[in-house]
């Protein structure tokens, strides 16, 4: 059986696959199979290991006359069509949990980052504009104590809600459904999201993609926001409307954004929010931690190979 693999990973992780299975993985680590390639490659593959960076919709399951498994390394299945895929009795997995602490790391790192204005204040020095200490140069929010609003209280929210109980902050949540552990253990406050928006300093965004939370987030949400609010998006770019995000922080309707996902991934530098002073982009790296990467790849291995010999996924993708 053969198994395309669409990104590079060390020898060591792909090598249960190796020992059974012909294996095609593309060599360069910066940079996924081009899609020509792919869409060969999967005409004779069993299985297919991905990430947030393919495709995986019906031009290509059209091809794939084989394809049994798919396995995505990521929590997030938004790029893959699931009904087209079940229509065709190929199994999805995804790797949730493994990495639920890193990306609320990152997240809470992207909120003070962008808060109190730290890479803004790397800018400043590199390009020699530091002329001397002043009363309220380079001003942020505080952070220690405001409120917190988490839009979708899943694990990684809760992941999130927990730091910021840390920092003592009071966390209001808005979800599809409540979450007995948030309120009960961190004290979050379940709240429509016209309420979370008007009170919330720190509006986190971390609802998955779904045809419910398209641009969930526009003109109307942003103007209800304080001046003085922090939007923070590591979920997925699709669930907000970028032109109305740019004409809020180009207006100061909101204070400032911090961003780690984009309509269309990857953004160029020439993307109108990099023209603007108060926004922290980051290249879609909220599970980027060496080991949380490791296991990621680990648990989409061990996905494809349960698949392929008919055992249960241990994530499926119901
Ligand atoms: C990354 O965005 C993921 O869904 O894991």
């Amino acid at each position: 059986m053969k198994i395309v693999i669409t990104c590079h990973l060390p020898n060591d992780i792909i090598q249960p696959l190796e020992e059974r299975y012909d294996v095609v993985m593309w060599e360069k680590s910066s940079e996924p199979m081009p899609r020509e390639r792919l869409l060969k490659e999967i005409e004779d593959a069993d299985g297919l290991f991905t990430n947030v960076a393919d495709q995986i919709n019906e031009e290509l399951l059209e091809r794939a006359k084989k394809l049994k498994v798919i396995s995505t390394m990521a929590v997030g299945y938004d790029n893959i069509d699931v009904a087209a895929a079940k229509r065709k009795n190929i199994v999805v997995g995804h790797t949730p949990g493994v990495l639920t602490e890193a990306t609320a790391d990152l997240t809470f790192a992207l909120l003070m980052a962008t808060g109190r204005r730290i890479v803004e204040g790397m800018d400043v020095i590199r390009q020699n504009q530091w002329k001397s200490w002043a009363p309220f140069f380079l001003t942020g929010q505080e952070i220690y104590a405001k409120t917190i609003g988490i839009i979708g209280m899943g694990r990684i929210g809760l992941g999130v809600a927990k730091r910021a109980k840390g920092f003592s902050m009071d966390i209001l949540y808005h979800n599809r459904s409540r979450n007995q552990e948030a309120e009960q253990e961190l004290q979050a406050t379940y709240c429509d999201l016209d309420e979370l928006l008007t009170k919330s300093d720190y509006v986190v965004l971390l609802a998955p993609s779904t045809e419910n939370t398209y641009k969930m987030i526009g003109k109307e949400q942003f103007a209800k926001m304080k001046n003085t609010a922090v939007f923070i998006n590591t979920s997925r770019g699709t669930n907000v409307d970028e032109e109305a995000l740019y004409h809020a922080l180009k207006e100061e309707e909101i204070f400032a954004a911090g961003l780690d996902v984009f309509d269309s991934e990857p953004i160029s530098s020439t993307h109108p929010l990099l023209s603007l002073r108060n926004v922290t982009v980051l290249p879609h790296i909220g599970s980027a931690a060496i080991e949380t990467r490791e296991e990621m790849a680990r648990l989409a291995c061990q996905n494809l190979l349960n698949g392929l010999e008919g055992r249960p996924l241990v994530h499926e993708v119901k």
